[in-house]
């Protein structure tokens, strides 16, 4: 429902209001979108439970999202793909129900593409199918005991996204017993011109092709040596990315992890090597995050994006404590879309990901003159509008924090301290806590060594309940949720460096996007 149809609503119940019950009632309903902790320039669904971000797909000018979501409770339950659209990928717009539970299962995680040259068969009279992979969770297999009550479906849509037909021949592939068996990820493979599906089994990642997105065959795994391994792989994705600058390719394996990130629970790590068609390969032993933050997960990119770029989502939350967070309506957000790139480093590749250019046209007013906080020195501002902004800052200090504060005396703490070759998230004071053990326990650390020593630009962008710190272009990133008992309205940057300046360049206000 859109704001004018809410407060139309509002407008009729109030007119036909009959006894002073009704009346209180429609008094102490917030405006739309405007709930404690509710974001402002993130997607949030209206009402009830949202996980992951599934079939992130482009066609016919619409970017659609459809994500993990339970209609009738602000906790997990039962899965159904949520949906909205967007044609910019900033601003959405809530659509019905995608895809609902049928006798294979629950709909779990999965990808969308355009079968523009009709492989499946599924358009009729010249249009063209957009296809969606997912995972059947089948509840009543996994309550008997059974290994083999994860499979995978597809289902399609002739008119972008409105109406759905489950292909009859579902599941298309089956389960052999493998307990984790989901979350598929299909792209067209050129080079082969065929479809090539990534799934998670477990401990590792398996790849099949396709002719026609039905019948699929297993060609490679990856991953059993690899990485992270202190909880189950989930939410895979693979494609190509050209090298920033060069003129080279790498293959791009993302794979969620939970538990097991480098700041407790859920996290994404990435690899980079090769792709022949058939699997993955490296010489990357270790694994690599896409965000030090704990709460980036299960992210993945758009198929058939149009400008070719490498756009990333991720569920701005942590199974340690998604179902707890102190939001009432609704339960958690989105990431902001993501530009993905690849660097080479020395003779290493990394992935760097920073909000995409739609984001910072959000960025309106300025809330405060530029400010420059000299060596050694600490330096306070009030800032109305702080808890919905953007914040540009360039530094040689090497030891230094940015606090954000509130009249409470509730703050989060970002610190970056060379000396320790550290970057820290200290959210433990800030604000409510308590709604889980994990969430305020301890500080968050990311390791600095990428940056080189170089003077560090930073851009934080805070909305209400998330802020998400982007380092050198997205070469460190934290994304981390945090719910104050009052807004943040003021600023300290505490200079420890003695020969550096800190230069505020901006704080911008961000507008509402709902
Ligand atoms: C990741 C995940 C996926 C699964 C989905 C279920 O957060 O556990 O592996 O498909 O959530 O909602």
């Amino acid at each position: 429902m859109n704001k004018l149809y809410f407060l139309g609503a509002i407008t009729l119940m109030v007119l036909g209001c009959k006894d002073k019950k009704t009346e209180d009632k429609v008094v102490t309903e917030p405006a739309y979108y405007s709930e404690p902790y509710r974001p402002q320039f993130h997607f949030s669904p209206e009402a009830n439970w949202m996980n992951d971000p599934n079939g992130l797909v482009y066609q016919d000018g619409v970017y659609h999202l459809f994500y993990q979501y339970y209609p009738d409770d602000t906790v997990w339950g039962p899965m159904h793909w949520g949906h909205a659209v967007s044609k910019d990928l900033v601003r959405w717009e809530h659509k019905p129900i995608a895809l609902y539970p049928d006798e294979h299962g629950l709909i779990f995680s999965g990808s969308a593409v355009v079968d523009s040259q009709n492989t499946s068969g599924f358009a009729k009279n010249g249009e063209t199918p957009l296809v969606a992979i997912f995972t059947y969770h089948d509840m009543d297999g996994e309550k008997a005991g059974r290994t083999d009550f994860q499979t995978q479906g597809i289902a399609y849509t002739l008119d972008n996204g409105d109406t759905w037909t489950k292909f009859k021949g579902n599941p298309v592939i089956g389960n052999e017993g493998i307990k984790d068996f989901r979350d598929p990820k299909v792209t067209w493979h050129e080079a082969s011109k065929r479809w090539i599906l990534t799934l998670v089994a477990g401990d590792h990642a398996q790849f099949y092709t396709s002719p026609n997105l039905k019948d699929w065959t297993l060609t490679g795994e990856f991953g059993k040596d690899y990485g992270a391994h202190g909880g189950v792989w989930e939410c895979p994705d693979l494609f190509p990315l050209q090298v920033d600058g060069e003129n080279e390719s790498k293959w791009v394996l993302i794979i969620s992890i939970n538990p097991g990130a480098p700041n407790g629970g859920s996290g994404t790590q990435y690899f980079i090597g090769d792709f022949d068609g058939k699997t993955f390969t490296t010489d990357q032993k270790e694994p690599k995050w896409i965000d030090y933050g704990t709460d980036n997960y299960a992210g993945v990119t758009y198929n058939n994006e149009p400008n070719g770029d490498r756009i990333f989502i991720g569920w701005m939350s942590n199974w340690q404590y998604a179902r707890d967070t102190p939001t009432k309506k609704w339960r958690s957000s989105m990431t902001v879309p993501r530009k993905l790139t690849l660097q080479k480093i020395g003779m290493d590749y990394y992935l760097t990901n920073f909000p995409i250019s739609g984001i910072d046209g959000l960025a309106s007013s300025e809330l405060t003159k530029s400010w420059e906080v000299g060596s050694s020195e600490t330096a306070t501002q009030t800032i109305n509008g702080l808890d919905q902004s953007s914040i540009q800052l360039k530094t040689a200090s090497k030891d230094f924090s940015i606090v954000y504060g509130n009249s409470l005396g509730e703050k989060v703490v970002l610190t970056l301290n060379a000396g320790r070759n550290q970057f820290l998230v200290d959210r433990s004071a800030s604000g409510k806590i308590d709604f889980q053990e994990d969430f305020g326990n301890k500080t968050h650390v990311a390791p600095l060594q990428l940056l080189n020593g170089d003077p560090v630009e930073m851009e934080i962008l805070l909305d209400k309940s998330s802020m998400e710190v982007f380092i050198n272009g997205g070469l460190l990133v934290m994304t981390e949720q945090v719910f104050p008992n009052e807004p943040y309205n003021s600023i300290t940057v505490e200079n420890n460096d003695p020969e550096a300046n800190v230069i505020v360049e901006s704080i911008k206000k961000m507008e509402s996007i709902w």
